[in-house]
């Protein structure tokens, strides 16, 4: 191994700078050479790559978004653009490939190491949807995102004495959605993994008004779906005044947590290792607090571990 290259790809997610100021210093102390590579694997088919010195990642790990940019690229899921994008590897001399995303770009970098290709996957989304890892970089940055807007939220609709439904982003996954909850004092947290009945959270909204609650406040991930119209539907069945916020693109932008750039360092540098190490299709990640790699077949093979004793808790403490 003489040559990485290091790309992101997918949703950009807060931390992946300091992700790629990890991997290539970390790279360069060990006597690699570093090619980035820009607009994911869109700009690797299209030979948008890069050296990258010390001096390249100065002055970025406080930036939100991503210095190499990112893209979705539909020509890479066919076996022709990954048979290109293998070939401009070979043609820049690049060896092992470091690619930051999440489960899709992940996908992809699977199916590039099929080709010959070393590929070690950074886990890069706010999602924090990679069944494999206990944190994916950008959710604690996220999270907090949510947090503030939350506390906003809460002044006003105790004021007002209205339900307020925040809709935050997730996929398929209620991890934002549950830890903002809970981290927020929500009444209510709708999750897809647990789904919910609309009349018993009428019920329960009435019920916190008798008990003399201020206010309400619902958080709903997205892949449960429709703020506005559940405030509509809340507002109609029950008679009290309630509002949707959909915050949105906000939650993937903004400097990086500590948290999301501690763990920067410590996948960058593994992911590093893992490649110095001869291993071809890995990802890195956390687990039990500790930095580990995986195969990552194995990896994305894991099924969703969503944390119903944290959504009890968040239950238990919301009336
Ligand atoms: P994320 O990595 O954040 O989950 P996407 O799902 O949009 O984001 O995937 C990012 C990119 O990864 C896609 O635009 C595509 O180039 C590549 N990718 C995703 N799924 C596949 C797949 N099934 N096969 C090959 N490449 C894929
Ligand atoms: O995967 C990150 C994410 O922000 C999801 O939470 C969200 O569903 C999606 O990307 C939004 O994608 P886009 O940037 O294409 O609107």
């Amino acid at each position: 191994m003489k040559t990485i290259g290091v790309l992101t790809s997918g949703g950009d997610a807060p931390g992946m700078n300091a992700a790629i100021r990890a991997v290539v210093r970390i790279a360069l102390d060990k006597g690699l050479k570093v090619m980035g590579i820009q607009r994911g694997y869109s700009g690797l088919i299209n030979g948008e790559i890069f050296e990258m010195n010390r001096h390249s990642v100065s002055d970025i790990i406080h930036r939100g978004g991503t210095i190499l940019r990112t893209a979705r690229c539909e020509e890479f899921k066919t076996q022709e653009g990954r048979k290109r994008a293998a070939n401009v590897l070979k043609v820049f001399g690049i060896d092992g490939l470091v690619v930051i995303g999440g489960d899709g770009s992940f996908t992809g970098a699977r199916l590039l190491s099929e080709l010959g290709v070393a590929t070690v996957g950074i886990p890069g989304t706010i999602d924090n949807d990679l069944a494999y890892t206990e944190y994916t970089l950008g959710f604690d940055t996220a999270l907090n995102t949510v947090l503030d807007a939350i506390n906003k939220l809460r002044d006003t609709s105790s004021s007002h004495e209205r339900v307020s439904v925040v809709e935050v982003m997730g996929r398929g996954c209620g991890d934002l959605a549950l830890y903002a909850g809970l981290a927020g004092g929500a009444e209510s947290v709708i999750v897809p993994e647990i789904g919910y009945d609309v009349d018993e959270l009428c019920k329960t909204i009435l019920e916190g008004k008798l008990r003399g609650k201020m206010h309400n406040l619902i958080v709903l991930a997205e892949g449960v779906g429709g703020a506005e119209e559940l405030a509509k539907k809340i507002e109609e069945v029950t008679g009290i005044s309630a509002r949707a916020t959909i915050l949105g693109h906000i939650q993937r932008g903004g400097s990086p947590s500590a948290f999301d750039r501690v763990l920067a360092a410590k996948l960058g540098s593994k992911a590093v290792e893992v490649l110095l190490d001869g291993k071809k299709a890995r990802v890195v990640g956390l687990r039990d607090g500790k930095v580990i790699d995986e195969d990552i077949n194995e990896a994305l093979s894991r099924t969703a571990n969503f944390d119903e004793n944290l959504y009890d808790i968040a239950r238990a403490l919301s009336y």
